[in-house]
This record gives structure tokens, C-alpha cells and sequence, in this order.
């Protein structure tokens, strides 16, 4: 590690929501020297979440060991998140994030309505922005994460491995899954939505949960496939509860400081044994869950 013994954390998605509530956590934290990365695909939204931390940072009595950045990464365009990869190369060496928590995702809208059917178009927009977005970031970040890196997902509870029928609950937690075969399947789910035949393959319509369900699958596969890696890289899924954000709406009963609790805590903990034991696994409450 270097950078002055500090750890370099990652955070997608987080000029607003959750994403902001657990740079916030990590910024005011006092346990582990941190730089964190605001990252965001929108240059005047993030600067103006970065301002506005900076400024909580700067108002807090305890001493600032953290440092905060800001960097433009727009995780749907693999170039944005190559500039951003050889960015961190450049300044923190080949092996530069330690932490890096994939926040950023949510639901179709149309202007300021949340868009809740299950069209075609809805499907591919829902399963692009949080599935391939977060495993591509993810793909191409693994080679430069430092020995005990953790990666975190955000997912939801309504992604149960019970809202599959037929075969997909048994394929979903397979140890035989691959990467092309998951990708398979949120790309079956989006084809079978457009010819309305979801249903006879197992997919209820729900394009979010499906969508997250496939990043579950994925940390799973991620923490098989690097058991070997010396490293010994740490994944994690992560359902933050029902958090009152611009997603959500006013009337969700959690805060999104609370909401960034568990990927905070997966972040940060100490208790590495607890970690390994449920690597790849799925989080809520501070807790390891069944799916
Ligand atoms: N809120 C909940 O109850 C809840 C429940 C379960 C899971 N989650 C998950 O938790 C995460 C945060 O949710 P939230 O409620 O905070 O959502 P939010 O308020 O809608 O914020 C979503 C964030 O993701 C960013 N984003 C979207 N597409 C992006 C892209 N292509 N590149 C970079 N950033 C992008 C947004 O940036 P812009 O401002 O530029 O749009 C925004 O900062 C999401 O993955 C969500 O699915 C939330």
C-alpha cells in the first residue's frame, strides 16, 4: 500500500442518494485513513456534491485524515471508465483502489415519473444501467485492486431467489455459472420480455430485481472464481433497506445515512474472518442473509 498508508476507496453514483450518504460516512469516519473518490457522470453534479462534503469535513471537530477527490466516471461508457482506471494507475500505481462500492444504478423514469412497467425498453435500459454497468466497472477494476480489496454491490431485497421459478433458482446459485452464462441470462430476460414469453422461462416481471439479481449471482461467481487470487479479494452484495432517495420518494422509511450503513460497514470492518466466511455473499442490516 502506499499513498501514505492510506487506503483509496471508490464510490459510483454518488453525487446524490445513497452514493453521497456513504461518502459522507467514509469522509467522517476516524477508523482508517482514507482518499476517497466521488466519482459521478455528471461534472456540475458531482463537483456540487463534492463542495457540499468538503464543507461537512470542514465543519466536523475531529481531525481531517481523510482526503476527498472528485472524477468524472459515467459507469454505462467503458471509455469513461477506462480514463478513469488509467487515472488511478497514474497517480496510485497499478495496484491503486482497496475499496470500491458499485452504487451507482437505479430505475427508468420519464421526466419525474418512475417508470413501472415490464416493455421491452424498460427492461434493456433497466438491466443495462444496473447489471452490465456494474459487472463491467467491476471486470476491468479487479486486475488493479490491492491485496484485501473489497468490492461492494448494490442490490435489493425484493431480488430474492424466490421471485424465479422453473430451473433459474438452482442455475442462479450454481457453482458451474459462468460470466457468458449469467450474461445469458439478463440478456434472455430482456428478449423474452420483448416477445412476452419472460414468464414460461422463470422471470417474474420485475426488470430491478432481476436486474440486481443478476449482481448477487455475479459477486457470488466473483468470489469463487478469485478464491485462488493471493490477494484474496473480498465481494460483497449489499441491500441497503427502502431508502428515501430521488428513487424511492419521500415516504421510504429509511435516511440514505442509513441506507449507507452496510456498505460502509463491509467497507471498513475490521473483522476480515467474518468477511471471508460470507465471501460473495449477500448483506442487510449489518448481517449476512440467505438469498
Ligand atoms: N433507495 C432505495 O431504497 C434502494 C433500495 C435498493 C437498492 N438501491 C440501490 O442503491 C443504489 C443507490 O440508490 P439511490 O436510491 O441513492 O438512487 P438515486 O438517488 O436514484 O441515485 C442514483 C445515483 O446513481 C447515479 N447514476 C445513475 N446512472 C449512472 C451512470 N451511468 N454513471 C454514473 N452514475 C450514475 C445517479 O447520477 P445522476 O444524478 O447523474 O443521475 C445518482 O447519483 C442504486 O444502485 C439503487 O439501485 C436503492
Amino acid at each position: 500500500m502506499s499513498d501514505d498508508g492510506r487506503l483509496v476507496a471508490v464510490v459510483t453514483g454518488a453525487n446524490r442518494g445513497i452514493g453521497k450518504a456513504i461518502v459522507r460516512q467514509l469522509l467522517l469516519q476516524q477508523s482508517k485513513p482514507l482518499i476517497i473518490y466521488l466519482t459521478a457522470r455528471n461534472m456540475e453534479r458531482g463537483q456540487t456534491a463534492f463542495d457540499d462534503l468538503r464543507r461537512e469535513q470542514l465543519k466536523a471537530t475531529s481531525p481531517h485524515f481523510n482526503e476527498l477527490r472528485f472524477h468524472q466516471l459515467d459507469v454505462q461508457d467503458i471509455e469513461s471508465i477506462r480514463a478513469f482506471i488509467e487515472y488511478l494507475t497514474l497517480v496510485h500505481g497499478e495496484q491503486s483502489t482497496d475499496i470500491l462500492i458499485n452504487n451507482a444504478g437505479g430505475v427508468v423514469r420519464k421526466g419525474e415519473e418512475v417508470v413501472r412497467k415490464c416493455d421491452v425498453e424498460t427492461a434493456f435500459k433497466t438491466v443495462q444501467m444496473n447489471y452490465f454497468s456494474a459487472v463491467n466497472v467491476c471486470s476491468l477494476m479487479v486486475p488493479s485492486m490491492r491485496v484485501g480489496g473489497r468490492i461492494v454491490f448494490m442490490v435489493t431485497a425484493l431480488a430474492q431467489l424466490g421471485i424465479f421459478s422453473g430451473d433459474l433458482p438452482k442455475v442462479l446459485v450454481s457453482d458451474e455459472l459462468s460470466l457468458q452464462g449469467l450474461h445469458i441470462i439478463e440478456n434472455g430476460f430482456v428478449s423474452s420480455v420483448g416477445k412476452g414469453t419472460f414468464s414460461s422461462y422463470g422471470f417474474p416481471p420485475m426488470p430491478f430485481a432481476v436486474a440486481k439479481a443478476g449482481l448477487i449471482a455475479y459477486a457470488r461467481m466473483m468470489a469463487r472464481i478469485c478464491c485462488n487470487d493471493p490477494r484474496e479479494l473480498i465481494f460483497a452484495a449489499v441491500c441497503p433497506g427502502y431508502v428515501r432517495t430521488d428513487m424511492t420518494g419521500p415516504y421510504a422509511p429509511l435516511t440514505p445515512d442509513e441506507g449507507a450503513e452496510t456498505p460502509v460497514y463491509v467497507a471498513l470492518t475490521d473483522d476480515v474472518k467474518r468477511l471471508k466466511r460470507h465471501n460473495g455473499g449477500l448483506w442487510k442490516r449489518l448481517r449476512p442473509i440467505k438469498w
